[in-house]
């Protein structure tokens, strides 16, 4: 049992210790440089955590190379089998639950998802999105922020509820806007933004700290605000 499954009382006597890793599984729909980065922290130990299964909508994401190469089990559930998007969403839930994970992080997994995969989830599945939520939530968030004028942007990780990018917030990365940035450089250190924030939350929740109830999320039994 790893330390986000054992209870709170048990926690505070100190009678269990974890025997093993949270196990993860990843969801992707592309490149994956998150989930590289969520593998490359657990083999370094920095997170006592297993990527136990990554599941990706397109056939030809490249992160699912990343994963293998990793030797992690591999998983396609391609949208475009299925005519109705509840039925994709119960193939997914059944999958994922197939692989007892005690946390599901999205991580550039471009599909939304409806109430009830959701609600089966709640507080056990993260995401990252790349813009300072509630702002910006959706699609061509770089190219959004420039067109503002806004000069912070940034990085957030959220909870994930059936409302798309607007679960409770966990961590936010923020960085400054430059006067000759594009979207390509906004996204590029964005990214690696999202390389030390997303292990750091993921950390949080696999050793007991972070919980979701009630619609907040907490850090150590203390709400958080951003
Ligand atoms: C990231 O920018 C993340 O914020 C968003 O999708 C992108 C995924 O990138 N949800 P990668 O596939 O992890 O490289």
């Amino acid at each position: 049992m790893c330390w986000a499954k054992l209870s709170k009382a048990t926690e505070a006597l100190s009678l269990v210790k974890p025997s093993e890793p949270c196990r993860l599984v990843v969801l992707i729909s592309g490149n994956g440089t998150n989930l590289q980065s969520i593998i490359d922290t657990c083999a370094a130990r920095k997170l006592p955590a297993k990527v136990v299964g990554v599941i990706s909508n397109e056939p030809t994401a490249y992160g699912l190379q990343r994963a293998r190469k990793a030797e992690i089990p591999t998983y396609v559930i391609d949208h475009r089998d299925f005519y109705r998007r509840a039925d994709f969403d119960e193939r997914l839930k059944r999958l994922i639950d197939t692989l007892d994970p005690s946390l599901v992080i999205l991580a550039g997994f471009m599909r939304i998802l409806g109430f009830d995969l959701t609600e089966h989830f709640l507080g056990r599945m993260m995401n990252i999105h790349p813009s300072l939520l509630p702002d910006y939530p959706g699609l061509n968030t770089h190219a959004r922020v420039l067109a503002d004028g806004v000069n912070e942007h940034g990085a957030s990780v959220h909870f994930v509820t059936s409302e798309l990018d607007a679960g409770p917030i966990i961590l936010q990365s923020r960085i400054p806007v430059q006067a000759d940035d594009t979207p390509s450089t906004l996204a590029t250190r964005v990214h690696q933004s999202e390389y030390e924030i997303y292990p750091r939350a993921i950390a949080w929740f696999v050793t007991g700290r972070l919980h979701l109830k009630a619609n907040i999320a907490y850090l150590d039994d203390t709400p958080i605000k951003v």
